[in-house]
């Protein structure tokens, strides 16, 4: 047997997790649901998750990692006997995201490299589906897209030689260098942004509250939803990142650190965003309510309509894109980790075969989104693994180790005897109580809309085959692989 690897030090463990909750939800998916949910309204709702829900299972799966000290599967069999299957299907989770997660790195890296003569030209909606992406309808699966296939085989040789390096050589390392750069990035990127005319607009559009959003469940929720997929929790990332401190490593006031870190990335992000949509909005003469978008819009058609109409736009888009190809990267090697942590365990064979193997499978699937109708279904997968996958899956995790295990008193000796910060019962009644409830809220809401409403009008045969199917084939597989038993219980 290896020994078990560790962090070299307390900065590289933070920084690591940092690179895991610091991805491209931060960037383009915070801006858009704090404006949709009542914008300035929306931090008490959003400060309210963070320390009720958030930093609370932070630091119990810091704890869990930290105290049995291995995978995620694993290490909720040692809680409890029957639990393994809830770790194996996080674990299943973080695979499914890590077949498409790099496909969005690939299209960023591309971007990066279009920022230079600006080549996605004045319709860059057009450009995205139709030049760049060579779109066909959902589910009718056209060729491969070089302009994607060629980056991700790229992308793919980094991640397997990040992971292949090992947890201090190469994902330490590798964090050390892109968290440092991606802030340094990012700040430019607001400065720049704070200075064009309308920022100011859409720094208003912004933070303008809408306190009536407060009294609507739904806000809650989103806050709640936000914060969960924000710090990586719930995706077994946490739970192996742990499981490599030292013995004597503090835990609270880490948890504490990670998830302000986290916050205050996602505020800057929401004030670069904005300040630019306001310059957008300025330069066209519309209200910024009619250039906000999220996501994938955000990236890749809105931006590059801001970039184009900037001073020195080569050098602001290489800024952007480069930021989310290094935001995208850290976070995809955490989700690599989780399932090659688990194959290393559950197998017994090295850490280096554990890689080939994990990557090896994840960019096969991944090559199914490089074709022509990739963009539909990877958006489909990604909408139902993370509704059903990550609140469920959170809610369950949470329930079996709160209420059946009850392991929370025993986690918060562990915590406590390691940390300087020291946790009193707010934290039971943040796990016991407060989480499950929004928890079970937004699953119950989830299942609503879903059930009587078909995500973006694609067809049902479509969802029912890579969103249901996706986000329930993750739970088979979970329990599938707890019928092999570990390598010394035999
Ligand atoms: N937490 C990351 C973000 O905010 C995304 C992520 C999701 C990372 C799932 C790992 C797994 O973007």
């Amino acid at each position: 047997m290896e020994k078990r690897s560790q962090w070299g030090t307390r900065l590289g463990f933070l920084l690591a997790a940092m690179g895991s909750a610091i991805g491209l939800g931060n960037i383009w998916r915070f801006p858009a649901t704090a404006y949709a949910n009542g914008g300035g309204a929306f931090f008490i709702p959003y400060l309210f998750a963070l320390i009720t829900a958030g930093i609370p299972m932070l630091i119990m799966e810091y704890t869990i990692g930290h105290k049995y000290r291995s995978s995620a599967p694993r290490a909720f069999k040692r809680i409890s006997n029957g639990m393994e299957w809830i770790g194996w299907w996080q674990v299943a989770i973080s695979f499914v995201i890590s077949t498409y997660y790099p496909i969005i790195i690939s299209w960023a890296s591309m971007y990066t490299y279009f920022s230079f003569t600006q080549a996605w030209g004045a319709d860059t909606e057009a450009f995205f589906f139709d030049d760049f992406l060579t779109i066909t309808d959902p589910g009718v699966f056209g060729s491969m897209v070089p302009n994607v296939l060629y980056p991700l085989l790229i992308i793919w040789v980094f991640i397997f030689i990040i992971l292949f390096r090992g947890v201090k050589k190469g994902i330490e390392l590798a964090n050390k260098i892109f968290i440092p750069l991606l802030i340094i990035c990012f700040v430019m990127i607001v400065i720049r942004a704070l200075t064009l005319p309308g920022a100011l607009t859409g720094l208003n559009a912004f933070f303008q509250p809408d306190w009536s959003a407060l009294a609507n469940g739904s806000v809650w929720v989103a806050a709640y939803g936000q914060i969960f997929f924000s710090l990586s929790i719930a995706f077994a990332i946490m739970i192996t990142f742990s499981s490599y401190l030292p013995k004597k490593s503090d835990i609270t006031n880490n948890a504490f650190i990670t998830g302000f870190a986290n916050s205050s990335f996602e505020l800057l992000a929401g004030i670069g965003v904005f300040a630019a949509l306001g310059f957008m909005a300025n330069q066209t003469s519309q209200p910024v309510s009619e250039v906000v978008d999220g996501g994938i819009g955000l990236a890749f058609v809105v931006f590059p309509e801001i970039i184009s109409q900037m001073p020195a736009s080569a050098f602001f888009g290489v800024l952007f894109f480069g930021s989310l190809v290094l935001a995208g990267l850290s976070s995809m090697v955490s989700i690599s980790e989780t399932y090659i942590a688990g194959l290393q365990e559950k197998f017994n064979i090295s850490r280096r075969t554990a890689v080939i193997i994990g990557t090896c499978a994840a960019l096969l699937v991944s090559l199914l989104y490089a074709n022509q109708s990739g963009v539909f279904l990877l958006d489909t997968v990604d909408y139902f693994i993370n509704n059903y996958g990550v609140a469920l899956v959170g809610l369950i995790e949470l329930v079996a180790i709160a209420w059946f295990a009850r392991e929370i008193n025993k986690l918060k000796e562990h915590a406590n005897s390691v940390s300087d910060i020291l946790i009193g019962s707010w934290w039971n009644v943040a796990l016991c109580v407060i989480t499950p409830v929004v928890l079970g809220y937004m699953m119950i809401q989830n299942l609503r809309t879903d059930l009587t409403s078909q995500y973006e009008d694609y067809p049902i045969e479509f969802l029912f085959n890579y969103g249901w199917m996706v986000a329930l084939g993750a739970m088979v597989l979970g329990v599938f692989m707890t019928m092999k038993k570990w390598p010394e219980d035999k």
